[in-house]
């Protein structure tokens, strides 16, 4: 697992072999703590309601949602939480190969198999407290399987089980899964790569997860340049900001 890949428009690797978790083999870096501090901000943005749920999201694909979802969970599950990682990106899945874990059941089985068989489809990870749900064998009809009422008991279920179900979805402007997922969790994250999300997006992506009533919790600025860091963190993850401030 290296830490990241050579930047391209629509990176293919990150499904080939999954993203990088330098929270796991680089746990003293700068870029881990400040997985940290997104962890530590995402849990003061709701100090009055227990998240149990949360789903990365951004407005298009390769923006880092897989290698932030993932990163962050490692972090929670660091803190002696016990989280369950969940791939709900069924057209780009990558949780599989990232924690190398098998595909043949996982989130899909549990939307179409008669009962929930938990046994079979989440695996444990190298990291204590961690586990996670791959997407299974791709269906045809993501939108379909995600927006039934099997999802909503699948979260009442899963969330019964773990600390923290945290959910990895497709970007929000070209499918409508982000939305769905969002109408059903307790918060969403937007990730936006400084450089490569352009603003009408991001404004569009919030318009779409407001449709749905979804609770933005914030915005994590991916790949900010360390000029633009005050030099401080020397790049890659940039900041956190809480709903209040991403409307600015
Ligand atoms: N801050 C960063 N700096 C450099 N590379 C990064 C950064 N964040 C992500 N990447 C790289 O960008 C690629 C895409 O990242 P990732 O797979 O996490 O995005 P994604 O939004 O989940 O993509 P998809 O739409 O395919 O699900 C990966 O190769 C990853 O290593
Ligand atoms: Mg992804």
């Amino acid at each position: 697992m290296g830490l990241f890949r050579k930047e391209k428009k629509l990176d293919q690797d990150s499904m080939k072999e999954g993203v990088g978790l330098i929270t796991l083999t680089s746990p003293t870096s700068v870029i881990a703590e400040q997985f940290r501090t997104i962890r530590t901000n995402i849990q003061f943005s709701s100090i009055d309601q227990k998240l149990r749920s949360i789903v990365f999201t951004s407005s298009g694909p390769s923006q880092g949602k897989s290698t932030i979802s993932a990163n962050v969970a490692v972090t929670w599950a660091d803190q002696g939480v016990n989280v369950l990682l969940v791939d709900a990106d069924m057209r780009r899945p990558t949780i599989h190969q990232t924690f190398q874990v098998p595909n043949k059941k996982g989130l899909t089985s549990l939307l179409t198999e008669d009962e929930f068989d938990f046994n079979t489809t989440i695996q444990k990870t190298p990291v204590e407290h961690l586990f996670v749900l791959p997407c299974g064998v791709v269906p045809p009809n993501p939108s379909e399987l995600l927006n039934t009422k099997k999802m909503d008991k699948l979260i009442v279920e899963l969330t019964k089980h773990f600390d923290l179900v945290i959910f990895d979805a497709p970007p929000v402007i070209s499918v409508t899964d982000a939305q769905i997922l969002a109408s059903k969790v307790d918060g969403t994250i937007l990730v936006a790569p400084q450089g490569i999300a352009d603003k009408r997006s991001v404004i569009k992506s919030k318009e779409l997860l407001d449709v749905v009533h979804a609770r933005i919790l914030g915005t994590i600025m991916n790949r900010v340049k360390p000029e633009n860091t005050g030099g401080y963190y020397g790049g890659y993850y940039g900041g956190y900001y809480g709903a209040e401030e991403s409307k600015k």
